[in-house]
Formats: structure tokens, sequence, C-alpha cells
């Protein structure tokens, strides 16, 4: 998983693919490099490390040229080192080539160039499309490309500079995004539409099987059958400063504080209060149809680490609110169990970037055998969405920080809307359920507003988790999707081993870990499950944990009683806690990471965007 960016046109390139590089840092960072084609020379400087290092070394020796590709890697293929670093060239040092993906069978490719004399000079599955171009037959750059297609098996998204054809950038993609930028007589190419958002807003997406050539005042497009093709472009709305961060130390911390604006613009139009005992709901033109949800036969929810936590709370809305009990998968368990699934079957996949490559598959699996899909994502235009039978975005704007927060909560708001929609076309939906829920969700960025107003006080409970070498994260129904979720989130960033229980099982093994000054935290916001919960929080108290419960504040004399600490959250709607819950939980990773002196918004090992197996 890495980040493309390519430029054809007046500007020195330079500039425009270091801007670029840097807000694709997200999709990977183990290295980075650039290849400038200046008349009839191309110029490679590449190395391991983050883009700022690259930066520092062209800015004492700059490269010239108005058109070149960079890259931002994400290790697959070879170790991180600046060999391994993009942009390959061939032997003859006339092409360069930058790759997102694997090639699969890039062995048998290799052996094969090198029997017929190529020398290679990495050990990357991406150098073999170099010299693959270097042996293409072919008037044009773009007849080479669509011819060595034919050769490669895997994902990719690449773009290629050829010295014998200058100013024109040949790019194709199979299963990895890449999208085209279209300028006043300049053309962007990148794995995401924020790398050239201050220069353009117009974009055309590009579908698997698609290559294109792009040069400054030309597009040219090919289909997988190798037909000519337009597709129409469209206008981003949302500004470059979007994309920034807005004075927020980090991504992940502006992220956090932009959920009660998100959470309204996944409702705005979509749900109202028409009246004090009515409510209106109108899902887009995309979203499932009512013919569809009343004929439904069985339910699939699906999705991937955060993703998948947010739909194990959507299972629960459409228990509750449409008396169906979704089978809730994570889509990398689902695609290989041989699941028993067909026509009048809706499966719902659940994915911020619309890009996970386990869930693109788990998608297609179940397209495949005649199931209805739907893409709950946040990307317009990404291959979740554009595969998919049925989209509904949820509107949260970008979000780079690797750690999910904003999708998180748009996901679960946005399966609250669908789940409402089924009840209602089921007519299972208890009316007075329903018109409380409503109100909850319409109420949700009001109060999570005044509670992110309370984050500051939340250090020192943070700097107890930060200080210790593992916790645990306990909670029964809702709230133990929600404990799962806060333990992703503290381990992805902080580094702190932590790991969330269904709270009735502890003590079917991993109580044996609690000993004394163990942090635990709690999730008490569900009314009729308090006793319960309570009884588990003194089991771990006897053995001397630290209780740090995150309850709702008309639970919060009870839960005060057993825990060490008490963080309270506004009084809403039970189905509606894990929206509110999520925001401390989030807030609590963040600043232990911060703490810890970590890179918030880069993890180690991970990248924001999985579109590897
Ligand atoms: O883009 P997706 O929502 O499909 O991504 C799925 C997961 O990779 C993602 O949620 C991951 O777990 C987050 N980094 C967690 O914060």
């Amino acid at each position: 998983m890495c980040g493309i960016i390519g430029y054809v046109g007046p500007r020195p390139a330079q500039e425009v693919l270091l801007n670029g590089l840097e807000r694709l840092e997200y999709r990977g960072y183990d290295s980075v490099g650039v290849a400038l084609l200046d008349g009839s020379q191309i110029q490679v400087a590449k190395q391991m490390g983050r883009i700022a290092g690259l930066r520092e070394k062209l800015a004492a020796a700059p490269l010239a040229g108005h058109s070149g590709i960079g890259h931002t890697r994400w290790a697959t293929h070879g170790q991180p080192s600046d060999q391994n670093a993009h942009p390959h060239t061939d032997c003859s040092g006339h092409i360069a080539v930058v790759h997102n993906g694997i090639i699969e069978n890039e062995a048998a490719l290799r052996q094969e160039l090198i029997a017929g004399g190529h020398h290679f000079r990495s050990e990357t599955d991406t150098e073999v499309i170099a010299h693959l171009i270097e042996e293409a037959d072919g008037e044009s750059l773009s007849d080479a490309v669509r011819a060595i297609r034919q050769r490669l098996r895997g994902s990719y998204a690449i773009a290629v500079l050829d010295t014998r054809h200058p100013d024109e950038i040949v790019v194709a993609r199979n299963e990895a995004p890449l999208v085209i930028g279209l300028g006043e007589g300049e053309r962007f190419v990148a794995s995401d539409i924020p790398a050239f958002l201050p220069y353009t807003r117009w974009v055309v997406p590009l579908e698997d099987g698609d290559t294109a050539s792009l040069k400054r005042d030309e597009l040219v497009l090919w289909n997988a059958a190798g037909e000519r093709i337009t597709r129409q472009p469209y206008v981003i709305s949302w500004s470059a400063e979007a994309a920034e961060r807005s004075g927020y130390t980090t991504f992940m911390e502006k992220e956090i504080h932009e959920q009660p604006r998100a959470w309204r613009e996944t409702m705005r139009g979509r749900l109202a209060i028409v009246s004090p005992r009515q409510w209106e709901l109108h899902l887009d033109e995309e979203a499932p149809k009512p013919q569809e949800w009343q004929r439904l036969h069985q339910l699939f929810l699906i999705g991937c680490g955060t993703a998948y936590h947010a739909a194990m709370v959507g299972g629960r809305f459409f228990e509750q609110l449409a008396r169906v009990a979704p089978t809730v998968d994570l889509a990398s368990e689902f695609r290989y169990r041989d699941p028993i699934i067909g026509p009048g079957d809706i499966a719902i996949f659940v994915s911020q970037s619309g890009e996970t490559a386990d869930t693109l598959a788990a998608m297609r699996l179940a397209k495949a055998q005649g199931a209805t899909t739907v893409a709950v994502t946040n990307v317009v235009g990404s291959t979740l969405a554009r595969e998919a039978d049925r989209v509904f975005y949820i509107q949260a704007g970008p979000e780079i920080a690797v750690a999910s927060t904003k999708a998180y909560t748009t996901q679960v708001i946005a399966l609250a809307l669908l789940a409402l929609d089924l009840g209602h076309q089921n007519g299972q939906l208890n009316p007075e359920r329903a018109m409380a829920l409503v109100q909850a969700l319409l109420d949700l960025p009001r109060l999570g507003e005044s509670l992110l107003d309370q984050s500051a006080q939340w250090e020192p409970l943070a700097a107890a988790i930060a200080n210790a070498s593992s916790a645990f994260y306990l909670g029964r129904g809702l709230d133990w999707a929600a404990a799962l979720e806060g333990a992703l989130k503290m381990k992805e960033i902080s580094y702190v081993h932590a790991e969330a229980y269904a709270a009735g099982e502890l003590k079917h093994g991993t109580l044996a870990l609690v000993e004394a000054a163990t942090p635990v935290v709690a999730l008490i916001t569900q009314p009729h499950l308090v006793e319960k919960s309570l009884s588990n929080l003194r089991e771990v108290k006897a053995r001397g944990a630290s209780v740090l419960a995150i309850t709702s504040e008309g639970l919060s004399k009870a839960v005060g009683e057993v825990a060490d600490a008490v963080l309270v959250l506004p009084d809403i709607d039970p189905l509606a806690t894990p929206v509110l819950a999520a925001l401390p939980l989030q807030v609590l990773a963040l600043m232990a990471a911060t703490l810890r002196g970590n890179d918030v918004d880069k993890p180690r090992n991970l990248a924001k965007s999985v579109t590897v197996e």
C-alpha cells in the first residue's frame, strides 16, 4: 500500500510532486522518491525514510523538469531501503515506474527477464514492470503499457514516464486506487484526491482495467477491453484546507473534534423530526430500495478493524429496530469461509476508504453469489462505492490520521439510519422506540460538542494507562463493541497492550492476568446491564485493578460507588451511547500516545488504507 502522484504541465514538477506526496504520506511512509523528465533525461531521487528527508535533499540539489512521478512506500516486496524505494527504472534508464499493489507473478517474470539479459537493481515486484515495458513493442508508451498489462497478475496502480515520450505520463489501474485531476493545461494523477486538490477540483476516477495517457491538454482513456472511452469528470466540493490540520497538532486530534460536525453531515437531508410525534427519513437514490428491504432473506454486516466494530454496533441496531439478526463478520474471515449467501440477501460492507482489499474481495464474493451489496463508505468514487449495488456515503470528510475516528462514529450513525429504514419497511419498528432514537441521533452533535469541551480534564486518566504495560477494556452488549474499539484505538497509537473483553467472559480465563494496579476501562452505559457489569467490576477490583468507568450521568452514582474514577457521558438513548462513548475512548488513546511521544497520525507498522490482503 503506497501513494502515487504524477504531474505533467507548465509548473516545475518537483514541488507539485513533493506537495502531493506529503498529502499521501498516510498511505505509507517507509521510503519516498520522485523521477522528473527534463528534456531527454530522467532523473531519480529516492531514499529510505520520510518525505521531509527527500525535501531537504532536493532543496540542496533540485531536479528540473515539468513532468514527473512520485511515490511514498509501505513495503510489501523487499525491505524498506534506498534501492527498493520507487521510482524504478529499466536497464536503459529510459523508463521510470511507480506502483501501488502487488504483482503476484513477479518471481516468474523476474526470472524470465533476467534470462533475457535484464539487470535488476531492487528486490521489488515493481521493477519487473519497468523491464517489461522496455521489452514491449509499440509505437507509443500507452501501447506498451497496455501490452504488458496482459502479463501482470495481481493488484496495481502504476504511473510511467518515458524519455522517448516527453510531456506524457501513462497510468494503469487494477484493484488499487487511482484518480486523475484536470487542470488548465495540466494533468495530475494520484492515489487519492487531496494530493492534487490545491491545484484542481476536477476529478476523473479510473476503473479497474483502465489505462490512461496524460498530456498537458489531453487525456486519453482505454477500458479493460482496450476500447477508447470517456469518463465524466466531477467536481470536488471539499477544500484543500479541509484536508489540512486546521490548527490542531495532529490530524487525529482535528478529526476527533470534527465529529459533531461530521455527524450533522451524515444526517443532513436524511433525518428530521417534522412534528412532535413524527420523523422522516430520506435515504439517497443510491441507498437500498424499499422492495429490496422487503424481500430481505439474510442480512450480513462486514468490515475490517474499526469498520468491523461499527458493524458490530450496527448489528445491534438491526436486531433492536428491525428484529433482524444480521451476521456480523470480519471481511478477511467471511471471504474464506464459504458463506451461505444468495439472492434476497443483503450484505452491507463498511469501509472508510472503500479500498480495503479484504472488504472489496468479500463484497465481490457476495455479489457474485447474488446478494445485493451495499457500500457504507466515506470516499466518493472509491472502488467499493462504484462496484457495490447500493451506496450510503457517511459524509465524514477526508480522514487522514491512520486511526479511524470520525469515520467510525459516522459509520455507526449511518447504520442506525439504515436499520431505521429496514424497520420501517418490514413493519417491525416500534414507533416510540424509533422516535426516542431519532431524537437522540439528532441530539448527538450538541452533546458531543459539550463532551469534547471537557476533554482536557481527561489527561490524568490517560496518563494512568500511558504508564502501564497493559490495560483491559470491558463492556456488555453495545458496550462490548465500544470496548473493542476503545482498546483498538489505544493499542494502535499508544502501543500499550490493550485487550477488550465482554465483561462476563473475563472470569473464564483472562482474569488470571489482572493484578495490582492493572488499568481497567469499563464501559457501563446500558441501564439493563448495570448490575451485571458492576459485579464484573467487583471481580477485577478484588484482584487490585484500578478501574476507570465510562458511564452515563443517570448511572454514575451507582457506578461511582465501585469504580476508582468515573468519566460521565450525558444521558441519551442507550442505543446512541456508542457514538458518545467513542469520544473519550479516542481522546484517552490520543493523550496516552502523545504522552508516550509517539507519532499519533502515523503509528508504526500501519497504513491508512490497507489495499493488500
Ligand atoms: O478503510 P477501511 O474502513 O476499510 O479500513 C478498515 C481498517 O483498516 C481500519 O478501520 C483500521 O482498523 C483503523 N486504522 C483503525 O483505527
